[in-house]
């Protein structure tokens, strides 16, 4: 039996991966490689010493995915495959909507014909929209500003139509804060095409001098100093949760929804000023004004993960600020070099 992680060779699901084959877990990845890199696949055989099965395909297209699902006992999915650029998505909706959406009824088209009925989904802390932190995972929904973030909300949606459906189903959502940091081996991380787009891997790019200074989205916020106020999380703390998420839906049918933060945030400033004391090296900022859409301040309440799962982020952000500098300085052009 194995768990199929659609776009397991993006940032978070190579880190998941690792985690669920030290947890035990046989896995298998597919992924189209739009936004990764096949080399992966060889780092993740560096840090686990396990031959992961990949198939090169697109879960939209059913025929593939009928052909990762004859070859091997599929017991569960975990979708982390999407298109994830807000700006890009207010430029081209229709391939976020055709991607985003696609992705996940096919991969439910398919699983329904193979029988297999557990899904953890990769959701996100924007479809709580601007609403006053904490967020718990009971407090209604909101309707993103972008299409990317409608896709997210709107896989919830179909997800939890589906396990209506079918009383057999079982789908967790996974509501991701903000994952920052890489694997300690160094030898995975997040390796964005072009511009960043998150402040992490902007701020690393400027640490190794490849950027002159790092843009502060505003600073007239009414926050502790003005700046942007996030939850940020240890990709590799997130990854556990899916190990726990796994085990939760092995026993239980429905639907459920985990934030997974470290239920307090962090403002740009703040974030700046921790990683030049780990890291040692200062690092310029300007400020430029506000980005619509963005919004003051957003963090988690990550009680229900830990009553119900029993799981808790270990890491913080010296961990975070640490991890990711590893990974920059080894990786200096991501997955290319
Ligand atoms: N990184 C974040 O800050 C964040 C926050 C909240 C939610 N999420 C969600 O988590 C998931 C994983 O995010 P990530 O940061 O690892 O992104 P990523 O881009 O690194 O990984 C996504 C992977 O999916 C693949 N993919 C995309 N469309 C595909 C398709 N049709 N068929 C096959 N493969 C496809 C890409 O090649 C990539 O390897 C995404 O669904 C994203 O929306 C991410």
């Amino acid at each position: 039996m194995a768990i199929l992680l659609a776009g397991g060779c993006g940032y978070i699901g190579s880190h998941t991966a690792v985690e669920l084959i030290q947890a035990g877990y046989e896995v298998v990845i597919a992924d189209n490689l739009s936004n990764s890199s096949a080399k992966v696949i060889d780092r993740l055989f560096s840090i686990t010493g396990v031959h992961i099965p990949f198939y090169e395909i697109d879960v939209c297209d059913r025929v593939g995915l009928e052909q990762v699902f004859q070859q091997h006992k599929i017991e569960a999915v975990i979708h982390f495959a999407a298109l994830k650029s807000i700006s890009e998505s207010v430029e081209l909706p229709v391939l976020y909507y055709r991607n985003n959406l696609d992705a996940v009824l096919s991969l439910i088209e398919v699983m329904n014909q193979f029988s297999c009925k557990r899904f953890v989904f990769s959701s996100s802390a924007t479809v709580y929209g601007d609403a006053t932190p904490p967020c718990v995972e009971t407090m209604p929904t909101a309707l993103p500003t972008n299409p990317y973030g409608r896709t997210k909300l709107m896989t919830e949606q179909i997800l939890s139509d589906v396990a209506l459906a079918d009383k057999d189903f079982s789908v967790v959502l996974l509501r991701y804060f903000n994952p920052i940091g890489a694997h300690e081996s160094g030898l995975i991380g997040e390796a964005p095409s072009g511009v960043p787009a998150n402040l992490f891997p902007y701020l690393t790019q400027v640490a190794a001098g490849e950027r002159a200074y790092l843009n502060i989205y505003g600073d007239d916020y009414p926050t502790v100093d003005g700046t942007g106020v996030r939850d940020y999380i240890h990709v590799c703390d997130l990854a556990a949760g899916h190990v726990y998420a796994l085990d939760y839906a092995a026993q239980h049918t429905g639907v459920e929804i985990f934030n997974l933060g470290l239920g307090f945030g962090y403002s740009v400033r703040q974030v700046v000023a921790a990683f030049e004391r780990v890291v040692g090296i200062p690092i310029p900022t300007r400020i430029a004004p506000r980005r619509a859409g963005d919004i003051a301040e957003s963090f988690s309440n990550p009680a229900k993960a830990q009553q119900v799962l029993g799981w808790k982020a270990k890491r913080n952000m010296d961990d975070m600020c640490r991890d990711a500098w590893r990974w920059q300085k080894m990786n200096p052009h991501g997955y290319a070099d």
